[in-house]
């Protein structure tokens, strides 16, 4: 069997790993990997912003399956093409896909459907935007209707504030391409929680939930990552509210999305505020978190590959998921200067000590291989993450492998978990 995995980065170095373990020993190839990826599976060369190129990759590989990491392919109806070519792939259509890359999509969708969320206006002109504000408290969330890799949420603590980003995402001086819609919303306070679901189009069943950490700076300070890490536990979420989101949220939202004839295969991502009163959604997202992934998969002890064919298959209802128990944490490193802009070309050290400890797998987000040395190729670099008895475990072995690695420039939150830890005292 051989399995083709979209993309290149930490996300996709966890589904690799984890497919590789499957029973069914398959071939992994992933398009386009990376340095780390090359370790276990075959990288093949392609364009993740062009469909063509992918279909290319397609045509050329054969795979019997195909599984896509990033939300940018499913943006261009990769899924779509591959289906009507009767090809086996996990993720959502285009179409299904819009649950993440358009917000006044998703929020309307909510609101027909009484998914809980906060309060919104979409707004089509400025003026119309400008108007809306009126209705809202400071701060206030406006956010770019498309997808914006994270850059298209704005928290506003004033009017001005406000004001300026609406005319910023109009104009286009804020991200570079003049928005149409808009959405403004009211700020939800609370804990984030990543909650992901697989999904066959009827049927949802739920990953463990885990907790990113947007921001670059330690205590949740400064402007907003891809994610500097990520945390499971047993007991983020006890059983009874696991069970009310399932329902509220992610349930139904499938039995929405197949009402609405786009039925949605593949992962839910929804990203809630735990608030005061009652868990809301702050978006969805249409495929796996990065780096939710790199802590949620290797407590995975089930076979993967087969909770993909049954999404596939309509048989998800009937497929059981086993969970190793305890907790798990990412820590991811970071080049210099990110989210801002950074250097790469960074030699490495201290892989392969970092990777003798025990309970701990490396992934790869942003590296590259020159004449047999790792070097850094990305923002974000590596993710190390630890699998233990409870969450001190977990980081403790995450931390004493991340202290082995080092990089000119290398930087990464010291306090991952924090949230867990304080509540434990
Ligand atoms: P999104 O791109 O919609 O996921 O938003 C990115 C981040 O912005 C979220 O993870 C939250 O931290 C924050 N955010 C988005 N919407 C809200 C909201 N309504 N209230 C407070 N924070 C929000
Ligand atoms: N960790 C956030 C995301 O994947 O969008």
């Amino acid at each position: 069997m051989k399995i083709l995995v979209i993309g290149g980065g930490g996300r996709e170095h966890a589904l690799c790993a984890a497919i590789r373990r499957s029973p069914r020993a398959p071939e992994v190839v992933c398009a386009p990997g990376n340095g780390g990826i090359a370790q276990i599976a075959r990288c093949a060369p392609a364009n993740q912003k062009d469909l063509n190129d992918l279909m290319r990759v397609v045509s050329e590989e054969r795979p019997d399956l195909t599984v896509v990491g990033p939300e940018l392919p499913l943006s261009l109806g990769l899924v779509d093409e591959m289906r009507r070519r009767g090809l086996k792939v996990f993720g959502p259509t285009r179409d299904a896909a819009m649950l993440e890359t358009s917000k006044a999509f998703a929020k309307r969708f909510m609101q027909r459907h009484s998914i809980p969320t906060a309060n919104f206006a979409v707004c089509t002109s400025q003026q119309e935007a400008m108007a809306a504000l009126a209705m809202f408290h400071h701060p206030v969330v406006i956010k770019a209707d498309g997808l914006q890799a994270g850059k298209g949420v704005l928290i506003c603590e004033k009017k001005d504030d406000a004001e300026h980003a609406i005319e910023g995402l109009f104009s286009g001086h804020l991200l570079g391409t003049s928005e149409t819609s808009v959405v403004v919303e009211e700020c939800l306070r609370g804990e984030e929680i990543s909650f992901l679901a697989l999904s066959d189009g009827k049927h949802a069943t739920p990953l463990i939930p885990a907790q990113d950490h947007k921001r670059i700076g330690e205590g949740d300070t400064g402007p907003n990552t891809g994610g500097m890490g990520v945390y499971t536990t047993d007991t983020m979420l006890d059983a009874r509210m696991a069970e009310w989101i399932l329902e509220h949220v992610a349930q139904r939202t499938i039995n929405a999305m197949a009402l609405e004839d786009t039925p949605f295969v593949g992962v839910l991502y929804c990203g809630l505020m735990m608030t005061a009163t009652g868990p809301m959604v702050l978006e969805f997202n249409a495929r796996f978190g990065d780096p939710e992934t790199q802590a949620i998969l290797p407590r995975l002890e089930s076979d993967l590959v087969e909770a993909f064919e049954a999404c596939i298959e309509e048989r998800l209802s009937e497929t059981e998921f086993r969970w190793k128990p305890g907790a798990s944490a990412c820590v991811v490193a970071a080049s210099q200067g990110y989210p801002g802009s950074f250097g790469t070309g960074k030699p490495i050290s201290g892989l392969e000590e970092a990777g003798r400890v025990p309970n701990v797998e490396i992934y790869h987000a942003g590296t590259a291989v020159e004449g047999g040395q790792f070097r850094t190729a990305g923002g974000r670099v590596l993710g190390v993450t630890a699998t233990g008895a409870n969450l001190s475990e977990a980081l403790d072995s995450a931390y004493e492998a991340m202290g082995r690695i080092s990089f000119e420039g290398m930087v990464y939150r010291k306090d991952i978990g924090w949230r867990a830890l304080k509540k434990k005292q």
